[in-house]
């Protein structure tokens, strides 16, 4: 079956379950170079009077060079494909052919942003606003030693960004 661009406001999803549990996949670049990871924090709102989506993503991420030199990503949702989820929650598209290896087929979006055909919902997403977390930020001193610091890695770096366009199957 087909992606088909959706009306936005049509959209009826419980995001909360949706990258909580089923997980997505953000992806970042163009049709002849992207990268895509595992994300399930994020969410979907709406923001200086347009729909928005937020996500953290760690600087240590291979994806974090591609949401640094782009101006869109796709938010991806795959259902209960597990398997790839588990190869791009896992693996680095520095050292491994992501997409070879999850079985999944780019398909470039609106804006030239790549989404993946196995995808059942994809969001195409325009940055506005970004910025690194800061430790003295943190109000709740346990969330902070929860996540960061040691081995559990850097700080995220928060991205706001216009929802431009919704696909669906
Ligand atoms: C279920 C799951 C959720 C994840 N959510 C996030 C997230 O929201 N932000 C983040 O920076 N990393 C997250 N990760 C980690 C990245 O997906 C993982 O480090 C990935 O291998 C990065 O790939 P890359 O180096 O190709 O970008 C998650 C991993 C899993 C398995």
């Amino acid at each position: 079956m087909e992606m088909r661009k959706i009306d936005i406001k049509a959209l009826d999803e419980n995001f909360i379950r949706n990258i909580g549990f089923e997980y997505m996949l953000v992806c970042s670049g163009s049709r002849d170079s992207f990268n895509m990871m595992t994300a399930s924090w994020g969410g979907v709102g709406f923001v200086w009077n347009r729909p928005c989506a937020f996500v953290m993503i760690r600087p240590e991420r291979y994806t974090y060079k591609f949401m640094e030199e782009n101006p869109h990503f796709t938010l991806s949702f795959l259902g209960e494909n597990r398997h790839a989820y588990t190869v791009c929650g896992t693996k680095s598209g520095r050292d491994t052919d992501k997409a070879k290896e999850a079985s999944l087929t780019p398909l470039e979006l609106s804006e030239g942003a790549v989404s993946f055909v196995e995808a059942r919902l994809a969001l195409v997403c325009r940055k506005i606003y970004a910025d690194g977390m800061r430790p003295d930020c943190f109000l709740d001193e346990s969330v902070l030693s929860a996540w960061y610091g040691g081995k559990r890695g850097g700080f995220h770096k928060l991205y706001i960004a216009e929802i431009l366009s919704a696909y669906a199957k």
